[in-house]
């Protein structure tokens, strides 16, 4: 879990959703109100997720979209930004989605923890979507 300080209120009030769930977890921070870059952030997540240290990373700025796009430059990362339940059910069933790009700016807590708990629980379909994310993986030619 990482978030900046678009992000950090959301996931202090999502920390205690991942205990509840028995989830063991890491919070990279940020731990105060004061400005931070996400990249920073973002790429200590995704190094972790990358490298077999978390099985799965959320984070958080104030669209999800920067954290996003700098996860993604990490190979093996596949981040999607998810404001709504339908984004979050397609990116865990159908891309096979390992980080979570929340938008702390957007959406309350409320929300925030149905989609969050819908990344953790929802299976990837596997078929058609694994032969995608292969091609995905292999990169462009
Ligand atoms: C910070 O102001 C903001 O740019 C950041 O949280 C995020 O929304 C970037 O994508």
């Amino acid at each position: 879990m990482g978030a900046d300080h678009g992000g950090v209120a959301l996931k202090d009030e999502l920390l205690p959703l991942l205990t509840d769930r028995g989830l063991t977890w890491k919070d990279v921070g940020t731990f105060g109100s004061e400005a931070v870059d996400y990249p920073d952030i973002a790429f200590q997540v995704a190094r972790a997720v990358a490298g077999g240290e978390a099985a799965q990373g959320i984070l958080i700025c104030g669209s999800g979209i920067g954290m996003a796009i700098t996860a993604n430059r990490v190979p093996g990362v596949r981040a999607a930004v998810c404001n709504d339940l339908y984004s979050v059910r397609m990116a865990r069933a159908h891309n096979d989605a390992n980080i979570l790009a929340l938008g702390g700016r957007i959406i309350g807590s409320g929300l925030a923890r149905e989609i969050v708990t819908t990344f953790l629980t929802t299976p990837f379909e596997k078929g058609r979507h694994l032969r995608r994310i292969k091609k995905m993986e292999g990169g462009c030619s």
